[in-house]
């Protein structure tokens, strides 16, 4: 493996010559090869040059391999090291996993094994470099340890919440649902001069319509029937800080004329007070829908769009930053590693195609989620791709079908077949085989099920089939 032109270096250590030898012939067309015969000599030579991958026998002349390793942990935390082992000492080589070896391997080795492990340790650190490298990036910019994304997008994203959290503009946070508006007017908050102040929330879909004046500008003391008590409204509680009024296209038009004098006059009455109550707040909306068209049919106030809209902030969704999902994933694989206590470490290759070819209606909300998801049921410690859901396995094969087609591979008929028998084998899978389910799900009648099934050669006896 080779990166920025530079070989990946290896350490082998091993007291048997023939087993240090032929590693050495398996690895040096791809790898930097160093070799070591006993403990010594190895600590000797990783603290001299720290190569980027030890395979350490576990059974050595002059100190035990679980003390080496841990001897090279102590001063060296990150340090990838693959334990070699026979198959009696496997046992311990679940020991060593458990100080922080990366992974073992059995002598003889496999050489395809022995290569796969190595590479997938190499890529499992360069991307965790590469995450801590722009964190450190994003950190020094901005600290934003908690926003992952190294795409253009998001690069010009970070750059413009930097600018913004500077100032009091009011921010417009616009995309779709699950790409992190809400994530976004914190960071903004949080890097403002306004951060040792409140961040107060407020969803203006959640709260009835009834309520949201008294919500947003608080009430006086019977100012109506359940009025028992004065109530601040988020605006007040905001003082200093940041309002974030989220999904503020869902607002009436009789609040939003409320909120337009607000922001004009930066001052407001609580509701059944005649009081005049004058607050420092920064403002910061987020919406999913498309307000521009609300403006036209009037469902939104156009003098109140531009108001809002001074800074413009539009996430781009998912699937239009592809770069960002390997580490996405990582980040959210390392977020529920820690929280959970498990050891996974990665995602094979397979799986993590599949996840790069997947649409993500959902976006990171979707990806997070599903990386909760799957980690919670996993006893492996790479994801593997039979464990992600059907939408994200099967929309690639739809993918793959398209692919075939323009390339010319398979004719269009056979593409339409191929499609209506995965369409169809989903649907009997869900309802579990019981075909007029099925017929209801793809709403047909079981009649015609029945005849697309004959013609597609599906048979009955697929029933027996697990659900999967
Ligand atoms: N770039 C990112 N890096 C890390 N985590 C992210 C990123 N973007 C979003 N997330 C995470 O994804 C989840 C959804 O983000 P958030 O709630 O901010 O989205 P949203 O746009 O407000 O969604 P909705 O429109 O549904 O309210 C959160 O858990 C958030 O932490
Ligand atoms: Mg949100």
């Amino acid at each position: 493996m080779v990166a920025n032109g530079v070989m990946k270096s290896i350490l082998v250590v091993d007291d048997e010559v023939g087993a240090r030898e032929s590693l050495k012939m398996i690895l040096k067309g791809e790898y930097q090869v160093a070799l070591a015969k006993n403990a010594e000599e190895a600590l000797r030579q990783v603290h001299a040059q720290i190569p980027d991958v030890v395979l350490l026998d576990l059974i050595l002349p002059d100190m035990d391999g679980l003390r080496v390793l841990e001897k090279l942990k102590q001063t060296l935390p990150d340090q990838i090291v693959i334990m070699i082992t026979a198959t009696k000492t496997v046992k311990t080589a679940v020991e060593a996993m458990k100080l922080g070896a990366y992974d073992y391997i059995t002598k003889p080795f496999d050489v395809d094994e022995l290569r796969l492990i190595v590479n997938r340790a190499l890529s499992t650190k360069a991307l965790k470099e590469e995450n801590q490298r722009l964190w450190m990036e994003v950190d020094r910019n901005f600290g934003f340890d908690n926003i992952v994304g190294k795409s253009k997008g998001m690069k010009e994203i970070f750059k413009l919440v930097k600018q913004v959290a500077e100032t009091r503009s009011t921010v417009l946070i616009m995309g779709e649902s699950g790409t992190g508006k809400e994530l976004i007017s914190k960071a903004i908050h949080y890097h403002s001069p306004r951060k040792n102040h409140p961040f107060v929330t407020i969803n203006c879909a959640a709260i009835p319509e009834t309520l949201i004046e008294s919500e947003l500008f608080g009430h006086e003391k019977g100012a109506f029937t359940n009025a028992i008590e004065k109530k601040l409204g988020r605006f007040e509680v905001a003082h200093q800080g940041t309002l974030f009024l989220d999904e503020i296209g869902e607002l009436s038009l009789m609040t939003q004329a409320k909120i337009l004098r607000f922001l004009e006059e930066k001052e407001f009455n609580r509701v059944g007070g005649s009081k005049t109550i004058k607050v420092d707040v920064r403002l910061i909306t987020a919406t999913n829908k498309d307000l521009p068209q609300l403006t036209k049919k009037g469902q939104f106030r156009e003098d109140l769009y531009y108001r809002i809209n001074v800074v413009p902030i539009i996430l781009p969704p998912l699937r239009e930053r592809q770069e960002d999902i390997p580490l996405l994933i990582d980040h959210f694989i390392k977020k529920f590693s820690e929280e959970n206590q498990k050891n996974v470490k990665g995602i094979n290759k397979e799986a993590s195609e599949l996840m790069m070819s997947y649409e993500w209606p959902g976006n990171v909300r979707e990806l997070e989620n599903l990386i909760e998801r799957v980690m919670a049921l996993t006893n492996n410690e790479c994801i593997q791709a039979e464990e992600l859901p059907l939408p994200v396995v099967n929309q690639s094969k739809t993918n793959g079908l398209r692919e075939s087609v323009l390339s010319g591979q398979i004719s269009f008929s056979k593409a339409e077949e191929e499609f209506e028998r995965e369409i169809i084998m989903d649907a009997l899978r869900r309802a579990h085989f019981v075909q007029s389910h099925a017929a209801e799900i793809l709403g047909i009648s079981r009649r015609i099920l029945k005849y697309k099934m004959d013609k597609l050669g599906i048979q009955q006896q697929e029933r027996a089939k697990p659900f999967s």
